[in-house]
């Protein structure tokens, strides 16, 4: 029978559709959903999958964002509970976890999440063999060791979003400060993504100009300035934010979209992100935290090494002690 469809379109090809650059997200909560729409603004996907097992709430949020295609250019919207729907995903973004319950330890909260990432990580890997993985769930450094044990994919591919995000409040609380803006003001948070991460001082500088060489106390307690009331904040900042509107999604999910656009991009720029960091900066344990990676198209292709302050350094050691602590006690 002539279709309307028939009578419209002529076959013009025989060939089957050459690998794309599809994108998968795990979990439609706020963190998912904030990432899927600022991921489809950027157009760094021509395909993106999202997975979640609360279906109500994702044929919701898929509808909603597929009937944006029209007015931006936005690809493929595609979902379901089941794993299937990420298959040949080039970059799979894990935001999905346990809600918390009042009452349980840290170490309990912790375990629910890694009890989820048994089930999710080899159903990723069984559909995308050779996909990268952003890890965004809390604790998110743990969890990204765990998703790197779990999966068996080399340690590249394997990344957290770790203190990318806590960067960039640091950077945007020295920009106001300064009255400059974030992008001009340059350093790096390391570690722990939460309350042992480490600020990096001696490499803070906004032109080349180390604020360390204008304030050699920058950081340290005898500073009259108080500068490390910046890190103070970062530290504080996502509780406070916690406390006022639930969760956080904004700023996270803008700082998954800039780890996707370097990596989907091959951009090969540097951001503090969670890796496999034993034998750096003295670590021994075999633990994942933020150090400054080069983010490419295989993820985590190099590192850079840092000139350190003997402090830095052990500060670092020291938040490497506090994950190490969390790690060794939990059931893979
Ligand atoms: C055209 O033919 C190819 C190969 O047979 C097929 O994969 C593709 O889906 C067809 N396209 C349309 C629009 O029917
Ligand atoms: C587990 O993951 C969920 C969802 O991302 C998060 O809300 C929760 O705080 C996480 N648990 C811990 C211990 O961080």
């Amino acid at each position: 029978m002539a279709t309307v469809k028939s009578e419209l379109i002529q076959n013009f090809t025989s060939e089957e559709a050459v690998q794309h650059n599809k994108i998968s997200i795990v979990g439609a909560g706020s963190v998912g959903t904030a990432c899927a729409i600022s991921i489809l603004l950027k157009g760094l996907s021509d395909e993106l999958a999202i997975v979640d097992t609360n279906e109500g709430k994702l044929k919701g949020e898929t509808m909603d964002l597929q009937h944006g295609s029209p007015l931006m250019k936005m690809p493929n919207i595609v979902s379901s509970k089941d794993y299937r729907v990420t298959a040949n995903s080039n970059l799979v973004i894990i935001t999905g976890g346990a809600r918390q319950i009042k009452g349980e330890t840290r170490l309990d909260l912790v375990q629910r999440n890694v009890s989820i990432f048994k089930v999710m990580i080899p159903s990723i890997i069984e559909h995308s063999p050779h996909c990268k993985m952003i890890i965004v769930t809390n604790p998110v450094d743990i969890l990204t060791y765990v998703a790197w044990k779990l999966s068996a994919v080399p340690k590249n591919r394997v990344i957290g979003s770790g203190c990318n995000l806590d960067t960039a409040r640091f950077r945007y609380f020295i920009g106001q400060k300064l009255g400059i803006h974030s992008e001009s003001c340059h350093g790096l948070v390391l570690g722990e993504h939460g309350d042992s991460s480490v600020p990096v001082w001696s490499g803070v500088n906004i032109a080349g100009l180390r604020l360390k060489d204008l304030n050699s106390a920058i950081g340290t307690d005898k500073d009259p300035e108080q500068w490390e009331d910046v890190h103070k904040r970062v530290v504080s900042s996502g509780y406070e934010m916690l406390k006022m509107k639930g969760y956080t999604s904004w700023g996270v999910s803008q700082s998954v979209t800039d780890i996707t656009e370097s990596i989907v991009k091959n951009l090969r720029r540097v951001h503090p992100v969670s890796t496999l960091s034993k034998g750096l900066y003295g670590i021994k344990e075999e633990i994942f935290f933020s150090i400054p990676c080069i983010l490419g198209e295989n993820g985590v292709t190099d590192l850079i090494k840092l000139k350190l302050t003997p402090e830095e350094e052990a500060r670092l050691r020291k938040s490497a002690d506090t994950l190490w602590n969390i790690q060794k006690q939990i059931k893979l």
